[in-house]
């Protein structure tokens, strides 16, 4: 493993990985057991992968835990979530420090109950002095969700006087948006298979490299998120140039 890091860090190393986490669910019905012995084994690979990540300097890694449309699913499957995924936050908040992480969330927390909001708040506060990774969680998140919020503060903004529609500009939408401070995502890695992004950072992955792997989320392991960044290191990124142009630059 040593060497796998140090191979990988002697190349460009993405700035920021976003993760949808998927295939909880069919993992665990492959081995007979319930939906939710899926999720449980999935906060385990988010350790794995948060130290892998952590250990390759990775800036900003955001993982897709919990969407807007996964409100919908049979209410013992979500209460089962919000719980599992305050519970790990806070039992791996000290172990965060430790490692210099520092915890950051994205999404709707209206929808969220009152306790998992307080206590995932709590979390934010205790890791905010950390200065190696950022470990964004999207938590009752979705594109069309951020996006809408975005369009109606620019709204409110103009009808205040204090915005000029003509001064709105690409700038301005990425402002508005719940990841302002942070880069796009350079890498955008979806386990389970399926080749769609699920409402996940429509505006923030125009440029991301897209990596797919069949493995599902809880057998998704720190040698596969090595090779997923193997394979982003071998990708030509041309942002509408042509090779010769990219090349030459
Ligand atoms: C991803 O696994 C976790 C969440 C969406 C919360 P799933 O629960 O979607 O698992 P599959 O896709 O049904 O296998
Ligand atoms: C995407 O997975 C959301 C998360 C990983 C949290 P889903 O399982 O909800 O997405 P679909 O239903 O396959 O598009
Ligand atoms: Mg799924």
């Amino acid at each position: 493993m040593e060497t796998i890091i140090s191979g990988l860090k002697s190349g460009n190393i993405p700035c920021h990985v976003a993760i949808i986490m998927d295939g909880n669910g069919r993992w665990a019905q492959r081995q007979g057991l319930e939906r939710s012995a899926g999720h449980v084994r999935g906060v385990d690979t988010v350790r794995q992968i948060t130290e892998i990540a952590s250990q390759l300097g990775v800036g900003y890694l955001t993982l897709y835990a919990f969407s807007t449309e996964n409100w919908n699913r049979p209410q013992k499957e979500v209460d089962i979530l919000m719980d599992l995924i305050v519970t790990a936050i806070e039992r791996e908040t000290p172990d965060l420090i430790k490692n210099n992480v520092r915890l950051a969330l994205i999404g709707d927390t209206s929808r969220m109950p009152g306790f998992a909001v307080e206590r995932l708040n709590r979390c934010i506060q205790d890791t905010s002095g950390s200065t190696g990774l950022t470990l964004c969680l999207a938590i009752s998140y979705s594109s069309r969700w951020e996006l809408t919020e975005a369009v109606r503060q620019i709204a409110s903004e103009v009808r205040e006087g204090t915005l000029n529609p003509d001064q709105i500009h690409a700038e301005t939408i990425i402002a508005h948006l719940a990841t302002r401070n942070m880069p796009d995502p350079d890498l955008l890695i979806r386990t389970g298979g399926d080749m769609r992004v699920s409402n996940f950072l429509l505006w923030q992955i125009a440029y991301s490299e897209i990596y797919v792997t069949d493995t599902f989320w809880p057998d998704f392991s720190q040698l596969d998120f090595c090779n997923a960044v193997a394979h982003f290191q071998k990708r030509e990124r041309r942002f509408g140039l042509t090779g010769e142009q990219v090349r030459k630059s």
